[in-house]
């Protein structure tokens, strides 16, 4: 259904008696009640298959759940939370997840699996890596709007830390429909990287940044290193400082950037400032906006407006960031979503040393870090 749950719903609401009479004239068709039911239940009825320590701060949760796998397209979401009934407690505490809106790094279709890489950020995030194996939890989507990928375009994708948890599939998206890739993958330190063969994949080239040094060695002859943020590095890899490339910034059609804010917005004021000179005009810049969210239903609760500012026009509007997380880069407003992103910060330090010492008191906290 294309439109919103509440319209669907009130769609279905309507349509379910005529459905309903024109069944009543056929005879049963197969499957029988049984088999449809276990067919069902095993299609829509999520469970956990695994879950794997990428990074001290980063875990990998692959879920069981073919339907929602096979409706994957690179860009689009999912809302993951645990049943409270199978939550773990500490100390008086149940250790329930609030729905967390984690972006399809890769599915499996035949499998009927579908991975999110989730970075734990000290709520719900910390405690996916309890999930066990088998475990049946909460799964809503894909949601959101697959990110557009085009054929023939020279592509510059910008990931930042946990944002190349996510451009892997979107690079691969359009490698397979004919699109030259040029990826900057950034990390703060050195440990922070993971799939590394899914980026190389991923990309014609790659430049592997790291504000740490002393940086990556490149795996491939076409790929590039550099120790440093990842604006200087398009800088350094735009002035030549880098060597002959094969993908100049000149030819490039489309910048699609996922990492914070801060790095989303450090990368679109550089473009109309010292990255300026390297990029042809009329190119498009795509951010991917993590407002803040609750139902992710598209345009229910109202949770995730983010503020747009036409640069031409000075125009404002408001979007669903649920409805489409990928926005214009130049009419994005930052400094709104800063302020959304932060609005229950005390809330959230607070909750962050609860479940930390819930964590802790369980043993897992230090189970992980001798690990
Ligand atoms: C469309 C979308 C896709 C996302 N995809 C992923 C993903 O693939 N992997 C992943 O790990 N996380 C992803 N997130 C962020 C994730 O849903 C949670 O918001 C984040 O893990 C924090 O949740 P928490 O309960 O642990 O922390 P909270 O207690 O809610 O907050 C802790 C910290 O996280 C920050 N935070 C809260 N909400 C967001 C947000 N929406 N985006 C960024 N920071 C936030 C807060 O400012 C605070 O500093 C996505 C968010 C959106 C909206
Ligand atoms: S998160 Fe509820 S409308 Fe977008």
């Amino acid at each position: 259904f294309a439109g919103n749950v509440v319209k669907a719903m009130g769609g279905a609401t309507r349509g379910y008696p005529v459905v309903s009479r024109m069944l009543a004239k056929r005879a049963p068709a197969a499957p029988e009640p049984a088999a449809l039911k276990a067919r069902l239940d095993d299609e829509l009825r999520a469970r956990v298959h695994a879950v794997e320590r990428l990074t001290p701060k980063i875990v990998e949760v692959v879920v069981k759940a073919p339907m929602a796998a096979r409706a994957f397209q690179p860009g689009q979401f999912y809302r993951l939370q645990n049943y409270e009934a199978h939550a773990q407690r500490v100390d008086g505490t149940t250790l329930a997840m609030e729905g967390l809106a984690l972006t399809g790094a890769w599915i499996d279709r035949n499998e009927g699996l579908l991975s999110t890489i989730v970075l734990e950020m000290g709520g719900s995030s910390d405690l996916c890596t309890l999930l066990q194996p088998g475990e049946p939890v909460i799964l809503m989507g894909p949601t959101g709007t697959p990110t557009e990928t085009p054929s023939g375009e020279t592509v510059l994708l910008v990931g930042g830390g946990l944002g190349n948890a996510v451009l892997f599939s979107i690079g691969a998206a359009f490698r397979a429909e004919g699109s030259r890739v040029l990826y900057f993958a950034g990390y703060k330190t050195i440990e922070d990287r993971y799939k590394i063969a899914d980026i190389e994949r991923a990309a014609d080239s790659v430049v592997w940044c790291c504000d740490e040094a002393p940086g990556f060695q490149p795996g491939r002859p076409q790929d590039l290193a550099f120790v440093g943020n990842i604006v200087q590095a398009i800088e350094a890899y735009g002035s030549g400082a880098l060597g002959p490339v094969e993908i100049p910034l000149a030819e490039v059609d489309r910048i699609i950037a996922i990492g914070s804010d801060g790095m989303m917005n450090a990368v679109g004021q550089a473009r109309r400032a010292a990255l300026k000179r390297y990029f042809r005009p009329g190119h498009r810049a795509i951010a991917s906006i993590n407002s803040p969210m609750q139902c992710m239903m598209k345009e229910i609760c109202a949770q995730c407006l983010q503020r747009h500012y036409d640069p031409a026009t000075g125009t404002e509007t408001v979007v669903f960031s649920c409805f489409n997380q990928d926005q214009d880069l130049d009419r994005v407003d930052f400094r709104t979503l800063r302020r959304r992103l932060s609005q229950n910060g005390a809330q959230e330090k607070l909750t962050k040393l609860w479940i930390d010492r819930c964590l802790r008191h369980l043993g897992w906290r230090a189970a992980a870090a001798a690990e």
